[in-house]
């Protein structure tokens, strides 16, 4: 069988942090991987899973230099024409801001054939440690996904009074250095200044960080934070329930 038409590619979500919510899948093909390009907020504890591999980070962290997305494409089709089992790794799913679509099409131009895995994502994640759904019957019907700084790290070009009209729960990714700037969108939108907000560092990890409050409160809070992990904001009258709140983090001391 020529060899591009065996799968030897693998782009793999490695979720948000705790080793636990690696899927099992992931597991299985991070034991048979012959190289692993994995983004920077992956947890050494997952890498560990392929002790066997070539380990590359290729990712960005805290102003640190990352490779181009066009050198980690380079890489992705020369280690797969190699004959190596890739493993592309990526926080969370790769299928979210996780610009799986440009690898996507590098392979495809070369005719090499890949798999998907997905990953939980940081919004599912966050949610499950405030202990508070996304959606909620007669309060939130709809979930928007949103990238929080653009191309340049400036705003990205929102339709801030159509997302404030929708009245889901807003989730922002890469979010944390540009709130100051969202909130002053979002409320000038019309959206009421004490609308519920929450933000979460190093959701799933034992450094995990929850600041509560609204849309007005919370840059100012997560600025006094000054965090050092990735942050995902999440806004929408379903992000309140303080009672939930007390009643997951008790539980969480508890496992
Ligand atoms: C480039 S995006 C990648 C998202 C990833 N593909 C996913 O599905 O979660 C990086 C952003 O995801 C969010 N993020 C990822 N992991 C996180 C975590 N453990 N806690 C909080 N936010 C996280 C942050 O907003 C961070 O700036």
């Amino acid at each position: 069988m020529p060899r591009n038409e065996i799968t030897r590619v693998f782009l793999i979500g490695a979720g948000p942090g705790d080793p636990e919510l690696l899927t099992l899948k992931a597991a299985r093909l991070l034991e048979a991987a012959d190289v692993v390009l994995h983004d920077s907020l992956v947890d050494p504890r997952i890498l560990a899973a392929a002790p066997q591999a070539r380990l590359i980070d290729v990712g960005k962290r805290c102003g640190r230099h990352a490779a181009p997305q066009q050198e980690i494409c380079r890489l992705l089709v020369e280690e797969a024409l190699a004959g190596h089992v890739v493993v592309r790794l990526k926080g969370g799913d790769p299928m979210v801001f996780g610009r799986a679509t440009e690898e996507m099409d590098a392979l495809r131009a070369q005719g090499i054939k890949f798999d998907v895995v997905p990953g939980v994502t940081a919004a599912t994640a966050a949610a499950a440690s405030l202990c508070l759904s996304l959606t909620r019957r007669g309060i939130s019907r709809s979930l928007h996904f949103l990238a929080g700084h653009g191309a340049e790290d400036g705003l990205p070009a929102h339709d801030w009074v159509a997302l404030t009209r929708a009245g889901g729960t807003l989730v922002v990714y890469m979010g944390g250095k540009t709130l100051a700037g969202l909130a002053a969108h979002f409320i000038e939108a019309g959206m009421p200044a004490n609308m519920p907000a929450v933000a979460v560092e190093d959701a799933t990890l034992e450094s995990q960080k929850l600041m509560r409050g609204t849309i007005a409160s919370l840059p100012t809070q997560v600025a006094a934070a000054a965090p050092r992990g990735p942050v995902l904001v999440l806004i929408g009258p379903a992000m309140q329930d303080e009672e939930d709140v007390r009643a997951c983090v008790v539980t969480a001391a508890g496992m």
